[in-house]
Order: structure tokens, then sequence, then C-alpha cells
């Protein structure tokens, strides 16, 4: 089987530096050695109330984002999950294999849903078994997430190998996770122990990608630390969230470990090494800002990818959703 990618980026608001290093930054790297599909996915996104208008535009501006980060869609699929309605189709089906039991366990879940459970969407609860069949529905081998997503993923497999054994089938692959540099787990600059998401009311809890440099430098010179300075190893981390989140964040951003980043600054106090940590994010981000707002003034530009990017996915999708049908049972063309 040859190795394929599938990943995604719900279409739900502004990209942030979580996504960037937890996810898009490795789609970069990964898109020259594999074969990659990256998905807008908008099914999910209104698994909680989206404004239609703001959805459109939020798939338009994450698209533009992943462009601007350098994916090249020529060379990979880039499209919205909406226009290839296999995974709907398929994601019915992996509905009926997995288990209440499976779904009651997902973390993601309950934070989403939170106190208003009764009132969540049907669809919030499903919600892993839609990723499962996008991922399933290409037989993709590796999937570039941040660590977030690790649970999902350990449910897609279990979602594969219950398929494959009701139906005695060897059809989906098992799929393999890629949590890859030192910022798979990007935190919010105003609180250490809570990951940094669009969904967070203080702006200046997370580095938009649209970001100008001045509210780069501005949000990390004011992002929370403790007084210490910084330590003389990586064990002088725990127990400092805050200190870990940025020097994880620099450490990404330089392509270094965290060790390296430590022997580099260890001694120097917070104030200094923000200085130096605004100027890396500035010379790292700013041109992607740059180029979104050029691609964003081109929104037919970014129509006719997604189009293309969705053609393209759909004649992929159809023929194994072809053997999908037969393996099931259904009657089909
Ligand atoms: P989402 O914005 O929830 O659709 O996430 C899109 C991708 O970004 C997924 O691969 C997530 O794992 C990743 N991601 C989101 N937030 C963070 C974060 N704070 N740190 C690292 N990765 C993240
Ligand atoms: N659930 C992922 C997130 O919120 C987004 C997603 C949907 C995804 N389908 C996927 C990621 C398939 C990887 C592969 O971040």
């Amino acid at each position: 089987m040859t190795d394929r990618i599938f990943s995604g980026v719900q279409p739900t608001g502004n990209l942030h530096l979580g996504n960037y290093l937890g996810a898009i930054r490795n789609w970069v790297r990964l898109q020259n050695e594999y074969e990659c599909l990256f998905c807008l996915v908008d099914m999910h996104a209104i698994t909680i109330w989206q404004d239609p208008l703001e959805l459109a535009a939020n798939t338009r501006e994450v698209a533009a984002g992943f462009l601007a980060a350098g994916i090249d869609p020529v060379r990979c699929i880039v499209f919205n999950q909406s226009r290839v309605p296999a995974h709907a189709e398929l994601a019915w089906i992996l509905n009926c294999t997995a288990r209440l039991g499976w779904l009651n366990r997902m973390t993601q879940f309950k934070e989403k849903a939170g106190k208003q459970r009764e009132n969540a969407s049907v669809g919030l609860y499903a919600y892993p078994c839609l990723m499962a069949a996008d991922i399933l529905l290409y037989k993709a081998t590796h999937v570039p997430v941040g660590e977030d997503q690790k649970q999902h993923l350990e449910l897609t497999r279990d979602v594969a190998q219950k398929f494959n054994s009701d139906y005695g089938v060897d059809f989906f692959p098992l799929t393999e996770p890629l949590i890859l540099g030192a910022a798979t787990r990007v935190m919010s600059l105003r609180d250490g122990t809570k990951k940094m998401s669009k969904s967070e009311p203080s702006e200046f809890s997370r580095i938009n990608l649209t970001d100008t440099a001045d509210a780069i430098a501005d949000k990390i010179r004011k992002a929370r630390t403790d007084p210490a300075p910084l330590p003389e190893t990586t064990a002088g981390l725990e127990g400092r969230p805050e200190a870990a989140n940025l020097v994880g964040i620099y450490a990404a951003l330089s392509d270094q470990s965290v060790a390296e980043t430590i022997a580099r600054f260890s001694g120097r106090l917070f104030s200094d090494f923000k200085g130096e940590l605004a100027d890396l994010a500035v010379a790292k981000l700013d041109p992607i800002a740059s180029e979104m707002r050029r691609l964003r003034a081109d929104s037919g530009y970014i129509d006719q990818v997604l189009r293309d990017g969705g053609a393209r996915a759909r004649a992929l999708a159809e023929p194994l959703m072809t053997e999908v049908r037969r393996i099931v049972g259904f009657l089909a063309e």
C-alpha cells in the first residue's frame, strides 16, 4: 500500500500558532515525501452552530492560511470536506461499526459539550466517526496532527480494525498518527494549563497567523511567566507550564529541541528571552500573514483551488466507496 497522508482543520475561525506548530507546518514538510490530502472540515465545524456566511468566509480564510504557510495545491489535494459527500456516507457506516462505549470515552466531546451535554448536537457526539471516515475514505496511512487528536486517532484504528474483522476483510489500514516537533501542544499565553484555541475569548491568549508584527510582539511581551529565570535543564521546566510553553514555542520555531533552547538561554531572564522569541516569531510568521492578505484579495483563486481539490478527492474516494458498499452488502450501481 502506498503511503498517504490525510489531515484536517475546522474552518471555525482564525488559524493560530497551535494549528501552525502542531499541524500545518509539519504538513508543509511532509508534502515532499507523501501523497497528501489537506481538508477544511466544514462538516465537522457545524457540529457546533456556525453562521453560514461566516463558515463560508472562514473556509476561504483557512484555505488561504494553508497556501500562505507553503502547502502546494498542485502537489497536494486541498479541499473542503462537504464537496465529497462520501465522507458523510462512510461516516454513517462507521457510526454503525463504532460502539457507544468507545465514544463515551472521548475527552474532546466532554470538553466541548461541558455542562450542556443534553443540549449538544448529535453530530458533536458522532464527530470522531466522521473523522475516522475522513481518514479511511482515502485509506490514509499517516495523519499529522497536534497532541489533542491522539485519542481520536486511536478510535480511528479501533473502528478500522472492527470493520475489517466484522466483515472478514483486510480493507482499511491501521493509520499511524504523526505528532511531530517541539510544540505538539501549544498552550494559552495567559494560562499555561489551557490549550491555545480559537474559542478562548481573550485575544491575548493566542497568536493568530493573521496578526501584525506589532501584535505578535505585544502578545509575547504580555505572555504570563513566573519570576524565575530560565532553568539550567529541561527538568527545571517541570511545574512551570508558562515557561515550558514559551520555551517549546521558541524551540519549534527555531527547529531546535527544547534541550538545545534551554542550553542557549539558561539563566537568562524571561524579559530578555521574550524579546528574542518575539523577533523569531515575527520573522517566521509575518511572511505568512502578508501572503494571507494577498490571497484574501483573490478569493476566485482560492475557490478554484478548492473546486479542483474537491474533484480530485472525489475521484480518489469513489472507487473506495464502491468497494465499501459491496463489502457491506448494499445493492448499488
Ligand atoms: P482545530 O483547530 O481544532 O481544527 O485543529 C486543527 C489542527 O491543529 C489539529 O491537528 C490539532 O491537533 C492542531 N492544534 C489545535 N490546537 C493546537 C494547539 N494548541 N497545539 C498544538 N496543536 C494544535
Ligand atoms: N478533529 C480535528 C481537529 O479538531 C480535525 C479533523 C477532522 C481531522 N477530520 C480529521 C484531523 C482527519 C486529522 C484527520 O483538530
